[in-house]
C-alpha cells in the first residue's frame, strides 16, 4: 500500500488551480464589500476574520491573502458531540482572543453542512453585539442543510451528498495536507 495519500483519493472534486482561483474572486469581493457598506463598525477597525478551526485553516490562509485590504485575525474551535443522543449539539473548544463588540465579523468556515455548527457560531456571537456578523465557506452543502443559515459567500455549492477531504478537511484527522478537495477510495474509510 502506498504512503501517498493523494493516491488514496477516488475523485478529485476541486483542484489546487480550481480553489486558488476561487479564492481570489471573494477575497476581492470581501474587499469591495466592505469598502462599500458592509462594513458598520463605528471605530473603522479593520474586519475581523474568525477561522473556525481546524478544518478552516488552509482557506484562511489563502484567502486572507486574497483580500488586498486590512484585516485582523482570530481563531474558534468547536466540535460536535456527535453522539446520536443531541444531533446537532456543539461544544466550544476554543474561544476567540479578543472581544468582538463593535466590531465587523467575518467567519470563515471550510464546510457549511447541516448548518448546525455555523448556526451555534452565529448565535453565540451575535450575544456579545458585533457590528456586523457575515459568514463565507468554502463549501457549501446545500442539499444538507437542516437549519436555515445564511452564507455570504461561498466558493463551491455541493449538490451531491459526498464526504471529502483535504485542502484543511479530514477523516479521522487525516487529509489535512491535500492540495486539493477529493473523495477518498472506500478501502481508505473504516
Ligand atoms: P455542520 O454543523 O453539519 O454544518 O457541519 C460542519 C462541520 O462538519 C464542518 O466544519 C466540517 O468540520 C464537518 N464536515 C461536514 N462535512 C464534511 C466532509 O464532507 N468532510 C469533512 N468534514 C466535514
Amino acid at each position: 500500500m502506498t504512503n501517498k495519500i493523494a493516491e488514496r483519493v477516488s475523485r478529485v472534486l476541486f483542484s489546487a488551480e480550481q480553489i486558488s482561483k476561487r479564492a481570489h474572486e471573494i477575497g476581492e469581493q470581501i474587499s469591495v464589500d466592505y469598502a462599500n457598506g458592509a462594513a458598520r463598525d463605528t471605530q473603522r477597525r479593520p474586519p475581523l476574520l474568525v477561522c473556525v478551526l481546524h478544518g478552516a485553516l488552509v482557506f484562511m490562509a489563502d484567502l486572507a491573502r486574497e483580500i488586498p485590504t486590512e484585516v485582523e485575525y482570530d481563531f474558534i474551535s468547536v466540535s460536535s458531540y456527535g453522539n446520536g443522543t443531541s444531533p446537532g449539539a456543539v461544544r466550544l473548544v476554543k474561544d476567540l482572543e479578543r472581544p468582538i463588540e463593535g466590531r465587523d465579523v467575518l467567519i470563515v468556515e471550510d464546510i457549511v453542512d447541516t448548518g448546525y455548527t455555523i448556526d451555534y457560531l452565529r448565535r453565540g456571537f451575535a450575544a456579545r453585539l458585533p457590528a456586523s456578523i457575515r459568514i463565507c465557506t468554502l463549501i457549501d452543502k446545500v442539499a444538507r442543510r437542516e437549519i436555515d443559515v445564511q452564507v455570504d459567500y461561498a466558493g463551491f455549492p455541493l449538490e451531491q451528498d459526498a464526504f471529502i477531504v483535504g485542502y484543511g478537511m479530514d477523516y479521522r484527522e487525516l487529509y489535512r495536507n491535500l492540495p486539493f478537495i477529493g473523495v477518498l477510495k472506500p478501502e481508505h474509510i473504516r
